[in-house]
Formats: structure tokens, C-alpha cells, sequence
């Protein structure tokens, strides 16, 4: 029997639905589980806890421990790319990450052409540790940020309500934020290479400010960049199992599918089900979308939440999420609620 006949969640990215969707949520390891915060703090820094292979491994396990979801994903950051890169990134305790800008073209010209994947080692020991821990079930996932939401972040040094600054130097100097974008994308076939390589089952590339483009600057910026990072994993290793989160994409998620070969697509909580169902699932499967918010309120309102996003696609290719990560204030207790519904 091959592996993933096993694996209930990489089935259902080789095409074959299940009767229960197999399940995870963005975010799983963080700051609404006690135990994480524990390891959190005892770790120092977020980096040091990324880059610590036995903690990392530990904050991975920790929500398959308590919940048996249907698949891990390893404790990381999207941002250890332009660590590797050689960029200066810290995570401010609760402001988000801090990274040098590189918002003209004369500091583009200073990037480095190649990261330095052995600066993150401690990644692949992690992937290592869990995967040998993890019951052969469950499937590993690794990731990557999509190359323009990684480049969001280094243009402007930060998170930003809109992320302009990078819109703003993408329309003013296109050869000079190509040229992050060429590099993110050959650093991220890389880095998600060595993840299958160290025991990751499946890779998810995560494009959390996808929805703030135009459709041209969809096309250039979102779309063409990651059917490069597909294409470039899958020359190495062809099946690759690969889910794309373009979230915001909206009416842009068919051509994403169709350009890009991704496996499956995770949709956020706007997305509008019948269009999904006619336009995306019958190509691809699809992962979502219950809100966040609706799991922080529990109660009748989450399991009428839940309901709908089980009416509305577990009846093709499905894996239950989240539309977005799981919110610090996130109740456990409704964590184990949203369990039993889909489950039954
Ligand atoms: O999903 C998981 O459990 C795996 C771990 C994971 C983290 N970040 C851990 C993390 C994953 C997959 C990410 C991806 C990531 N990181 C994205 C794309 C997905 C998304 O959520 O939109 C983005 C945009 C980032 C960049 C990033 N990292 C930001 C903006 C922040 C600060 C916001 C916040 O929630 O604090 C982080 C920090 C971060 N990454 C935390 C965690 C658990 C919180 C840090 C802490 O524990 O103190």
C-alpha cells in the first residue's frame, strides 16, 4: 500500500473525497494553547523558538496530542526566507515582525541571489523530529510564503494595513521588485525541496495579501511566481502535493487553479460557495473556511457556522479549516465543539 493511502488528508489532494473531511487548523500551535505558551516562554525569542528543533518539533506535536487533527504543520515562520537571505528580521512581542526595508532600488541591488537554507537547519531537524513522532496517519506539512507576501513584508518592514509601500514600488520600479520576486521564488523551490526532503508529506504556500492586487498585478505579482514555485518542486519531486492560499482572490481563484497546478486551494470565509463549488472544486479540492471570529463566539451561532461549511462543500474533495489562523483568545473549549460536529 502505498503511504498516503493511509493518510486520509493527502487522499483527499490525490482527488478522493472523504466521507468525514480530514481537518487541521491555520495556527494550530499558538497562543490560545497553555502548553504553548509554556514552551513560548521558556524558548526567549519567536525565532529562537522556530530555530530550536526540539521545541519547534514539541509546539508542532502539541495540537495533535490534543485534538488528533488530520495533519501537522511544522512550526515555522514565512518569514525565515529573508532570514536566509541574510535580511535582519525580529518579531516585536506584540507588534509583529520587524525586518530592514528594502524599498528602493539600490538596496535591491545589495540582496543577496541565493539564501543560505543551512541557516535553517534547525527547520529540517524539526520536520525530521516530528515526522518520526507523528503516527504514520498524519500527514506533515511544510510551507512557504508566496514570494509576493514575503516581499510585502521586506519592502515596507513590516506588516501594514494594505501593504502599499510594496504595491506603491511594484508600480513605480518593476525590474527592481521583480527582482526580490525572482529571488523569493527560486529560495522558496529551495527551501520547500529540503522540506520534502526532511519528511514533510504535503507543502502549503501561503499568500496572505494575495486579495489587495488588481487583477493584472494578481496575474504578475501572485499567480506567475507561484506556478514558478509548483514547477520548480515538481521538476524534483512531480508529485508533489501542493494546497495555494491566495486569500482575498475571490473571483481570481479558477485562473489561480488553472496557472498555478496547485492541488488544493484554502478559501477564506468570504469566498462564495456556489461559485467555489462550480469554478474551483470540480477541478481541485478545496480547504476552509469556517470565520475565525465564529470559533471565539462558540455556542449555537459555531455550530450553525459549521453546518454551512460542511453543506457547502463536504460533498466534494474537502479538508475543513479555518478561513484565516486561529485568534490568540480562541476558547479551547469550542476548538473541541467544532471537533465533534464535523466528525460527528
Ligand atoms: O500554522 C501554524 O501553526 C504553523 C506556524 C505558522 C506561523 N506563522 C507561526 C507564528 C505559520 C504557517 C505562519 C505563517 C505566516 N507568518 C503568515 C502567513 C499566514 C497568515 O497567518 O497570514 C504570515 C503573514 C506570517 C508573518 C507573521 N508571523 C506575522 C504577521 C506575525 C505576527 C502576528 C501574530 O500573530 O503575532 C507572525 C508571528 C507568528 N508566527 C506567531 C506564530 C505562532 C505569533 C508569535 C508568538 O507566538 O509570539
Amino acid at each position: 500500500m502505498p503511504q498516503s493511502a493511509i493518510k486520509p488528508f493527502i487522499d483527499v489532494l490525490s482527488g478522493q473525497r472523504q466521507s468525514i473531511p480530514p481537518m487541521w487548523m491555520m495556527r494550530q500551535a499558538g497562543r490560545y494553547l497553555p502548553e504553548y505558551r509554556e514552551v513560548r516562554a521558556k524558548a526567549g525569542g519567536f525565532l529562537d523558538l522556530c530555530f530550536n528543533p526540539e521545541l519547534a518539533a514539541e509546539v508542532t506535536l502539541q495540537p495533535i496530542r490534543r485534538f488528533g487533527f488530520n495533519a501537522a504543520i511544522i512550526f515555522s515562520d514565512i518569514l525565515v526566507i529573508p532570514y536566509a537571505l541574510g535580511r535582519a528580521v525580529r518579531f516585536e512581542v506584540g507588534e509583529g515582525p520587524r525586518l530592514e526595508p528594502l524599498d528602493d532600488p539600490a538596496k535591491v541591488g545589495t540582496l543577496a541571489t541565493r539564501a543560505d537554507l543551512g541557516k535553517l537547519a534547525p527547520v529540517f531537524e524539526a520536520l525530521r523530529i516530528v515526522r518520526a513522532q507523528l503516527a504514520p496517519e498524519i500527514a506533515l506539512i511544510g510551507f512557504c510564503g508566496a514570494p509576493w507576501t514575503v516581499a510585502t513584508y521586506m519592502v515596507a518592514g513590516q506588516g501594514t494595513p494594505d501593504q502599499a509601500p510594496a504595491r506603491m514600488m511594484a508600480y513605480r520600479h518593476p525590474e527592481a521588485f521583480a527582482k526580490i520576486i525572482d529571488v523569493l521564488v527560486e529560495s522558496s523551490i529551495e527551501y520547500l525541496l529540503a522540506q520534502l526532503a526532511a519528511g514533510a508529506d504535503a507543502l502549503q504556500i501561503f499568500d496572505t495579501w494575495a486579495g489587495v492586487l488588481p487583477p493584472a498585478e494578481f496575474a504578475r505579482w501572485s499567480v506567475a511566481p507561484t506556478r514558478r514555485i509548483v514547477e520548480g518542486v515538481r521538476a524534483k519531486v512531480p508529485d508533489a502535493k501542493i494546497i495555494g492560499f491566495p486569500r482575498g482572490a475571490g473571483a481570481q481563484l479558477p485562473a489561480y487553479v488553472e496557472a498555478t497546478g496547485v492541488n488544493a486551494v484554502s478559501i477564506d470565509w468570504t469566498a462564495e460557495p456556489g461559485f467555489i463549488r462550480e469554478r474551483v472544486q470540480s477541478t481541485v479540492a478545496v480547504q476552509g473556511n469556517l470565520d475565525p471570529l465564529v470559533l471565539i463566539t462558540g455556542g449555537a451561532a459555531l455550530d450553525r457556522a459549521i453546518d454551512d461549511v460542511l453543506a457547502n462543500f463536504a460533498q466534494g474533495r474537502f479538508i475543513f479549516n479555518l478561513g484565516h489562523g486561529i485568534q490568540p483568545e480562541t476558547p479551547i473549549a469550542h476548538v473541541e465543539q467544532m471537533l465533534r460536529r464535523v466528525r460527528g
